[in-house]
């Protein structure tokens, strides 16, 4: 696709270039972001997002502190606040605290050395999700009838959610260049939209086949025997494969492991945490009820309506067939008692 998600900018002073998905798919709009503040203010009300996206914009945006730093004269403290802020402005993807994480120890040696490493943490992102695509398809090619499948996918995990390429969507990119693909069904992903938005989006500027469903259409569509595989992103992957991921994921794989269809978390090794030893240690965002009880700004519920509205669920590992990195494929439902380990060597059937 012809867009970036997420770009350094040099040229005009440094700075983080963000494709406001808020606007999408009505309006290509970009935000230039050489401060803190907007970074944080993108990432929370989700201008920037998806776990490998928000991971390229921490490392990016650790940069954008330090120019930010320089210009206003902080000191180290003021300077390790911010990034504490950025580091911090949504708690469930992983990759947003392991980029700045990793980026971190390079203060040291200046904005250049910093930099750097930001700009491997995007072209790996790009080189983990094209060769998880790859795996990804094959283990569903291995599994499922020989002809074009009918696959679901949730929320967004394109090159929206990512540096490019995509996770989840990645595999649905790689198959339908294997000429694999008859139909994705899309979850328009309430309360915010993201596949009726950003999916369907990105799916037709690829040509490929697609309907979007409202989410409560998915399990019936599943136990119909309309689709062969579901597949999903993930934010937080625990080491016993319990995955966190965009709320509605764990109601798909329930209807999955009930109909005997494959369900299949599509992520970036970076997306797995193995210092979270299971899915109760994952922390959920929760967000503003305004997202449940309105539509567009137009009042859904009666005023005054309170909301449960957490961003994310943990679907259990027992119900995962598959989670597929760049490091190769873990069956968690398979084998009930895996942990995934570091490290797999690349390609390799993991763990
Ligand atoms: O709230 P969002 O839109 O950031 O949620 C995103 C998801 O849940 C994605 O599925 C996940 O981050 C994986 S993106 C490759």
């Amino acid at each position: 696709m012809a867009f970036k998600t997420v770009q350094w900018l040099d040229e005009s002073g440094p700075a983080v270039r963000l494709l406001d998905q808020t606007r999408l798919p009505g309006e290509e709009a970009y935000i230039d972001a050489a401060d803190v503040d907007t970074l944080v203010s993108a990432i929370r009300r989700l201008a920037v997002r998806g776990a490998p996206a928000l991971g390229a914009v921490g490392a990016l945006g650790v940069v954008v502190a330090l120019a930010q730093g320089a210009r206003e004269g902080w000191d180290d403290a003021r300077l390790h606040h911010e990034i504490g802020r950025l580091r911090e402005a949504r708690p469930t993807a992983v990759n947003l605290a392991w980029a700045v994480d990793r980026v971190l120890p390079l203060i040291a040696e200046g904005p250049a050395a910093v930099l750097a490493e930001a700009r491997r943490v995007l072209a790996e992102d790009e080189a983990a999700n094209r060769q998880l695509a790859k795996l990804g398809a094959d283990w569903l090619v291995a599994r499922c009838p020989p002809r074009p499948l009918r696959l679901l996918t949730h929320c967004n995990t394109g090159t929206l959610a990512t540096t490019a390429w995509g996770t989840a969507l990645g595999v649905v990119r790689e198959l339908h260049g294997r000429g694999l693909v008859e139909l994705v069904h899309v979850d328009e992903t309430r309360p915010l939209l993201q596949g009726a938005r950003l999916t369907a989006w990105e799916l037709a500027a690829d040509g490929i086949d697609h309907v979007v469903q409202v989410d409560s259409a998915a399990p019936g569509a599943i136990l119909r025997g309309l689709v062969d595989a579901v597949l999903i992103g993930a934010d937080r992957i625990a080491a016993n494969g319990d995955t966190a991921n965009k709320v509605g994921s764990v109601g798909l794989a329930l209807a999955c492991a009930d109909a005997g269809v494959p369900f299949v978390v599509a992520a970036p090794w970076s997306t797995v945490d193995l210092a979270t030893p299971d899915g109760t240690a994952i922390t959920i965002e929760e967000r503003d009820a305004a997202e449940v009880t309105a539509l567009a700004g137009v009042p859904t519920a009666p005023a005054g309506t309170r909301a449960f509205n957490p961003a994310f669920d943990v679907t259990p590992a027992r119900l995962v067939d598959a989670i597929v990195t760049e490091r190769g494929v873990a069956e968690p439902k398979r084998r009930p008692d895996m942990r995934l380990t570091e490290p797999a060597a690349p390609g390799r059937t993991a763990p």
